[in-house]
């Protein structure tokens, strides 16, 4: 079987995110009109910027794990708009992760197109994201019409995805936010016979469930992969996973798509994020896409 050309896809014109500047293991970033530093582990090369626009920060995320506010106008909390939705970002002492992961947009922008292609015909179409944070892909694939189940282990960042919610004017949404853990969850779905047009995932290396289930990436992806076959159509479904471990490549998740879904269309690749005014572009984690036979 002819391995798959690798892909490359790059956030797009998200006016509220910009990657300013990356290298020598950090990078800089702007999230609307806040300018953050955080580490950043591929970031192999030198930087292009002058150090006094690094300098220029509101805040760097440090080796201690705080968050160091570089200046007094830095607010805790932020909005950011997306496409209609409005969202919150937050420097939570002990984690760099802000709220949102914008090398995600190309599959935020694969959902609606997807999602347009099939509006109108009857009911809505169903839609899961596991691990799903803080819900941007959910409040996404709700906006385009689709009826979304979400599942996250982490109450905080359940709440977190309900004030996105509330935020975009969304409260009357059919999003289903559930607490579970998804190996769990997926299980229990397919006992309810239950199946869904579209799967997204982008669980972590580790994790834990609600009730302490241990989530370790390398030793239950491809259990997983396999039961999410029983809940798509092998026609018209579709399956979009996303890994951040840095031992990954597009041929692992080549061979561990292909293994649950030996048939349909599949693209594997990296979501990059793409650099302003010549700052290195910033490969960021792999992905690979999957859909039925009668795409
Ligand atoms: C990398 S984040 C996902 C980011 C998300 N895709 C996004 O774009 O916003 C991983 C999420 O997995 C959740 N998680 C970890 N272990 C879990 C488990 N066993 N079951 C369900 N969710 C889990 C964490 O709470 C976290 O919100």
């Amino acid at each position: 079987m002819s391995e798959p050309p690798r892909v490359l896809l790059e956030h797009g014109a998200w006016p509220a995110y910009r990657l300013l500047d990356c290298g020598q293991g950090r990078k800089l970033e702007q999230f609307g009109d806040l300018r953050l530093i955080r580490g950043e582990p591929k970031a192999w090369w030198r930087p292009r910027r002058d150090p006094r626009e690094w300098a220029a920060a509101h805040a760097e995320f440090g080796e201690d794990g705080r968050w160091m506010r570089m200046r007094a106008d830095t607010p805790p909390r932020w909005t950011l708009a997306y496409e209609g939705l409005t969202l919150e970002a937050r420097l939570s002492s002990g984690s760099k992760h802000v709220g949102v992961f914008p090398e995600q947009e190309p599959h935020w922008r694969w959902v609606r197109e997807r999602l347009a292609a099939v509006k109108g015909a009857g009911t809505p179409p169903s839609v899961l994201n596991l691990f799903g944070y803080t819900g941007v892909a959910t409040l996404t694939a709700a906006k385009a019409g689709a009826a979304v189940t979400h599942v996250d282990a982490s109450k905080p960042a359940l709440a977190w995805a309900r004030e996105n919610q509330r935020l975009s004017g969304m409260g009357d949404a059919p999003v289903r936010w559930l607490l579970d853990d998804a190996f769990k969850f997926v299980a229990r779905e397919i006992r309810r016979g239950r199946r869904y047009d579209l799967i997204l995932l982008d669980p972590p290396s580790f994790g834990r469930g609600p009730r302490g289930e241990v989530w370790k990436v390398e030793n239950q992806i491809a259990d997983l992969m396999d039961l999410l076959r029983k809940l798509v159509d092998p026609d018209s479904g579709a399956v979009v996973l996303t890994l951040y471990n840095l031992e990954a490549s597009p041929l692992m998740l080549h061979n561990l798509t292909r293994d649950a879904f030996p048939k349909g269309a599949l693209e594997v690749g990296e979501l990059v994020l793409g650099g302003d005014e010549g700052a290195p572009r910033l490969p960021l984690s792999l992905f690979a896409r999957w859909a039925g036979a009668a795409d």
